[in-house]
């Protein structure tokens, strides 16, 4: 598969449990842990595999993207760590909603500016071929990605 095109199928199944989430009831507590459960695990293999491939083949390929890739590493650091307190928190604390609220906020940013601003970009200088390698490679890393947020590089300096 497409690196690019795998890339964004994540991307929409995520905005899936984001949609769902909104759809949640103030009191559906048990359904708004289960679906913040699945999206620290999507979002936490996600962004391994781009931190670990995607990124720096894009970056080696493509040297224009390169801020805008460092800028998409800034805010996955951002995102991990809300990820992670997220883990711990109860959905009942009157924190929960508002974060996960601002954590949705930060990744439609985050995804629109890949998907707008800088996947085009790659997809036109590397080529289907390059493209395909990079998008076996990562479904080949998806199975041993961590799921613990704090263990994706971008969650250290
Ligand atoms: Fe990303
Ligand atoms: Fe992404």
């Amino acid at each position: 598969m497409d690196a690019i095109v795998l890339l964004k199928d994540d991307h929409k199944t995520v905005e899936k449990l984001f949609k769902e989430f909104e759809g949640a009831g103030e009191r559906a507590y048990k359904k708004k842990r289960d679906l913040v459960d699945q999206i620290i695990e999507e979002l936490t293999v996600h962004a391994h595999i781009e931190e670990q491939i995607f990124y720096p083949a894009a970056r080696e390929g493509v040297p224009a993207t390169s801020d805008h890739i460092l800028e998409s590493v800034e805010e996955h650091h951002v995102v991990v760590w809300m990820l992670s307190e997220l883990v711990e928190l109860d959905p009942q604390d009157e924190r929960f909603d508002a974060k996960v609220t601002v954590l949705i906020e930060n990744v439609r940013h985050h995804v629109k500016e890949e998907e707008e601003e800088w996947f085009p970009e790659v997809r036109e200088a590397m080529g289907r071929k390059r493209l395909q390698e990079l998008g076996e490679e990562m479904e080949k890393a998806r199975p041993a990605a961590p799921r613990n947020p704090l263990a994706l590089s971008s969650a250290r300096s």
